[in-house]
């Protein structure tokens, strides 16, 4: 029988605002900083522009990038992109739903797992339909990236404390080391 929840879906659209929000700039600064190649990206959070999948498809990197975006307007431009640029659709895919539903059964290993947004959007219209917490989440990537690769958080990310408080614990319990901070992202390693 179909429950009264509905999914918590980010009923809100994010164009580039580099000013407001670097992270996913910074990230693929970061990833040709680092010369990261012909690996398989988690982005959590694409916004309308799909920045990352884009710059990804157009450096000639050949990385390839699983993104996710909980706002189906987001996700409409993503249909747009994929029909108009087939060159940025091939290691770019986008996937509209809400993270703290996924099922680690249908996730392959990544080398570098963005989780800039954690706890940012997790509330009890989640805990309605049972959706994974944000520790939950976390550990599931932390199992779904193979060893040597990254996890990455955002410090300018509004709710970077509570994020922080999670990856305080997530540290001491997990097979994961501090790399450091590049720019505003903060840098992890799974050993
Ligand atoms: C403020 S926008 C930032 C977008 C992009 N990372 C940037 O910095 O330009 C937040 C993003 O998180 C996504 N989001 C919010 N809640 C989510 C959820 N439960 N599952 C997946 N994505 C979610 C939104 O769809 C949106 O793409």
């Amino acid at each position: 029988m179909a429950g009264e929840a509905k999914l918590h879906i980010w009923d809100a659209y994010w164009d580039l605002r580099v000013d407001e929000c670097p992270c996913d700039v910074q990230f693929c600064d970061w990833l040709e900083k680092e010369k990261i190649t012909n690996a398989a990206i988690f982005h959590f959070g694409t916004g309308g522009h799909h920045i990352v999948g884009i710059r990804t498809a157009e450096n000639g990197s050949n990385n390839a990038v699983m993104g996710i975006t909980a706002s189906p307007q987001e996700y409409e431009t993503f249909v747009q992109l994929a029909i108009e640029r087939p060159d940025v659709e091939k290691t770019y895919k986008t996937f509209f739903g809400d993270i703290y539903q996924l099922d680690a059964r249908l996730l392959p290993q990544f080398e570098v797992v963005t989780l800039f947004h954690l706890c940012e959007f997790r509330t009890e219209k989640n805990d309605a339909y049972g959706a994974l917490t944000d520790r939950q989440v976390l550990d599931m990537f932390t199992q779904k990236t193979k060893s040597g690769g990254y996890l990455l958080f955002y410090s300018g990310s509004f709710a970077y404390d509570a994020a922080l408080r999670i990856v305080a614990e997530w540290e001491k319990e997990s097979p994961v080391e501090k790399v450091g901070m590049y720019e505003t992202l903060l840098v992890y390693r799974k050993k």
